[in-house]
């Protein structure tokens, strides 16, 4: 599994020869300038919820490459009416996609369109392929039932969130892995806007401490599992 960081909590995810886009939110990110989306591959885009920080260019990647939208009812109804196809899911529900098994599970956040409209719930993945697991946990705050992740599925690697003020912050990102019990976390949702900014240096120092590998991707860039 591939996985290439393209600013904020934008993802390309590889599993096989299937491409899963998520939360593409490039085009008005300053920092992302580099990423042209009209050569990004995306058999699926995942939608975590509707903010446009998460939203922004799920339509012309849709457009571009056909993919079909996963996310929440709402959202899924909202890019439909734009003629875009896509899967609806809630919380707790699976579906065996032709890259591996995904599950929507809850997030601790809000999801509302730009323009104020409800965007159903927000929530997170767990995807389960043949080789790997991962969990993405969408702008979430830290919860408790992240040990149920944790429980149920053997995880690779969590992608969390990492910037604080909008979503956890380093310690609770931590603390998560700890729930999660898993020993790799990517990290997500860190400066791109002032109040996220984040040390880096110090917030892989303090994973290291407690045995979890943080990895901070520059932009554009991969890791693989
Ligand atoms: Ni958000
Ligand atoms: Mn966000």
């Amino acid at each position: 599994m591939k996985i290439t960081f393209y600013g904020h909590s934008a993802l390309g995810i590889q599993i096989g020869n299937k491409h899963l886009m998520v939360d593409p939110f490039i085009t008005a990110n300053e920092k992302a300038a580099g990423i042209d989306i009209s050569k990004l591959k995306a058999d699926y885009i995942l939608v975590t919820h509707a903010h446009q920080d998460h939203i922004l260019d799920v339509e012309a990647i849709a457009k571009n490459t056909g993919a079909k939208v996963v996310s929440n009812y709402e959202i899924v109804t909202h890019f439909g009416q734009k003629g875009i196809e896509g899967h609806p899911m809630n919380h707790g529900g699976s579906w065996n996609f032709d890259f591996g098994k995904l599950k929507f599970v809850n997030a601790i956040h809000s999801s509302s369109f730009a323009d104020g409209s409800y965007g159903g719930n927000p929530g997170g993945f767990v995807i389960e392929t043949e080789t790997k697991n991962i969990y993405l946990s969408g702008d979430t705050a830290l919860s408790y039932d992240m040990k149920l992740i944790g429980e149920q599925t053997q995880l690779d690697l969590a992608i969390l969130p990492v910037g604080d003020n909008f979503t956890m912050g380093v310690d609770d990102a931590l603390k998560a892995a700890q729930f999660l019990n898993v020993n790799n976390v990517l990290g997500v949702h860190f400066d791109t806007f002032g109040y996220i900014v984040i040390d880096h240096e110090k917030a892989v120092e303090k994973f290291l401490d407690n045995g979890v590998k943080l990895h901070l991707l520059e932009i554009g860039e991969s890791i693989n599992i």
